[in-house]
C-alpha cells in the first residue's frame, strides 16, 4: 500500500471547492507516455495551474501501473524543479470499471478514482459506487461517479447513444453513494467525432461543421438540485481544426472530425463544472506534429526529432486550455 500523500500528490476535494467558488475549472488531462506527462507538467508549472493527471484502464495496461505511479511521483519533483513551489497535482483513475481496479489504484498511490458504473441499472450504479467510496474514503482518496451515458467510440468507453443525466436522480445518487463529484451527460462525447454531420449545421463561409449546443438546461437543473456540488464534464475536447487540417494535409484521414466549441466550455467552467476532461485534443496535437515531421523529413528516424515537436505542440495546447478556456492559471501558486 502506497499513500498518494507520500508521493506529494493531492486529492480533488480542496481543488474543486476552490474552483467552484472561483468560477473556473481544473484541467483533467489524460496521459499515456512521457512526452504527454512532460508537456502537462510544464504547462501547469508555467501557468501555476492545479492539474489532474488522468490514467485510463487502457493507459494503465499500455504503460504499466508501476511505471505510471513513479512517473506521477517524478512529475511532482519535476514541477518543483521547474520552480513551482507548491504543485497541486492529482493522480486520477479515469473510467474505472470495477471495484477491483479502483481498489488497486487506491492501493497504488492514486489520489482520486472514477468509478464509471453509468451503463449499469441505477441501483447497481449506486451499489458499486458506494462500495468504491467506502474503500477510497478510508485513505482520503476522492471518488468521481457518473450518472447518464455519453455516446463515444473510445477503446474502453463506448456507447452508441447518449442519455442525458436525469436531474431528478442526482440528489438521491449523491446522498446514497457519498461520491465527491459527479460526471454528467449533457451532450458531450468521447473522441474526435462528437457529432455526426447530420447533427450539425455548416458554416457557409468556411464549410466547417457547427455543432449543436450542449444541454445547459440539464446542467442548470442539476446545479439547482445539488448546489455547490462538484460537477465533471467528460468528452470535452474541442477538436481544433488546425490539428485536423495538419493531419489531413500530411497523409492522415479525419474527415468531418468535430468537437465542443470552446465558448461552451468557457461557460461551463464558470459554473459548478469544476473538472473538464481533455484527451483527444492532445492525441490530435501529437499526431499532427509527428505526421508533419515525418512527411517533411522522410529520412528521420530519431524519435526525439518527431516526439519533441509533438511535445511542444501539446504543451502549447495545454497552456491554451488552462489560460483561455478553463481559467485555472495562477490558482496554485
Ligand atoms: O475517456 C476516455 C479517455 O479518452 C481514455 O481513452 O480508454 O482510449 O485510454 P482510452
Ligand atoms: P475527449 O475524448 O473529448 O478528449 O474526452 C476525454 C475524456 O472524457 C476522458 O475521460
Ligand atoms: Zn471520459
Amino acid at each position: 500500500m502506497v499513500s498518494y500523500k507520500e508521493l506529494g500528490l493531492v486529492n480533488t476535494r480542496e481543488m474543486f471547492a476552490k474552483a467552484i467558488k472561483g468560477g473556473y475549472a481544473i484541467p483533467a488531462f489524460n496521459f499515456n507516455n512521457m512526452e504527454q506527462l512532460q508537456a502537462i507538467i510544464k504547462a501547469s508549472a508555467e501557468t501555476k495551474s492545479p492539474v489532474i493527471l488522468q490514467v485510463s484502464k487502457g493507459a494503465r495496461n499500455y504503460a504499466n501501473q508501476t511505471l505510471l505511479r513513479y512517473m506521477a511521483q517524478g512529475a511532482v519533483e519535476y514541477a518543483k524543479e521547474l520552480g513551482w513551489e507548491h504543485p497541486q497535482i492529482c493522480l486520477h483513475l479515469d473510467h474505472g470499471d470495477s471495484f477491483e481496479l479502483c481498489k488497486s489504484c487506491v492501493d497504488f498511490g492514486f489520489s482520486s478514482v472514477m468509478i464509471d458504473a453509468s451503463s449499469l441499472p441505477y441501483e447497481e450504479n449506486i451499489a458499486l459506487t458506494k462500495k468504491v467510496v467506502e474503500y477510497a474514503h478510508q485513505f482520503d482518496v476522492t471518488v468521481e461517479a457518473e450518472l447518464g451515458v455519453l455516446a463515444g467510440v473510445e477503446d474502453e468507453v463506448s456507447s452508441a447513444v447518449s442519455h442525458y443525466t436525469k436531474p431528478e436522480e442526482v440528489v438521491d445518487f449523491a446522498t446514497r453513494t457519498g461520491c465527491d463529484s459527479l460526471a454528467i451527460s449533457i451532450g458531450t462525447s468521447h473522441g474526435a467525432y462528437k457529432f455526426t454531420p447530420e447533427q450539425c449545421t455548416r458554416d457557409p463561409k468556411t464549410g466547417r461543421l457547427v455543432p449543436p449546443p450542449l444541454a445547459f438546461d440539464v446542467l442548470d437543473a442539476v446545479m439547482e438540485q445539488l448546489p455547490g456540488f462538484p460537477i465533471v464534464l467528460h468528452g470535452s475536447s474541442s477538436v481544433p481544426q488546425e490539428y485536423v487540417d495538419m493531419i489531413n494535409q500530411y497523409g492522415g484521414k479525419l474527415p468531418d472530425a468535430v468537437g465542443i466549441p470552446e465558448e461552451q466550455l468557457r461557460k461551463a467552467a464558470k459554473s459548478a463544472v469544476c473538472k473538464i476532461n481533455i484527451d483527444s485534443d492532445s492525441r490530435l496535437a501529437f499526431t499532427a506534429a509527428v505526421r508533419k515531421v515525418l512527411a517533411e523529413k522522410p529520412g528521420e528516424f530519431d524519435p526525439r526529432k518527431y516526439c519533441g515537436p509533438a511535445r511542444d505542440l501539446m504543451e502549447e495546447l495545454y497552456k491554451h486550455k488552462i489560460i483561455n478556456v478553463l481559467g485555472s492559471d495562477g490558482k496554485a501558486e
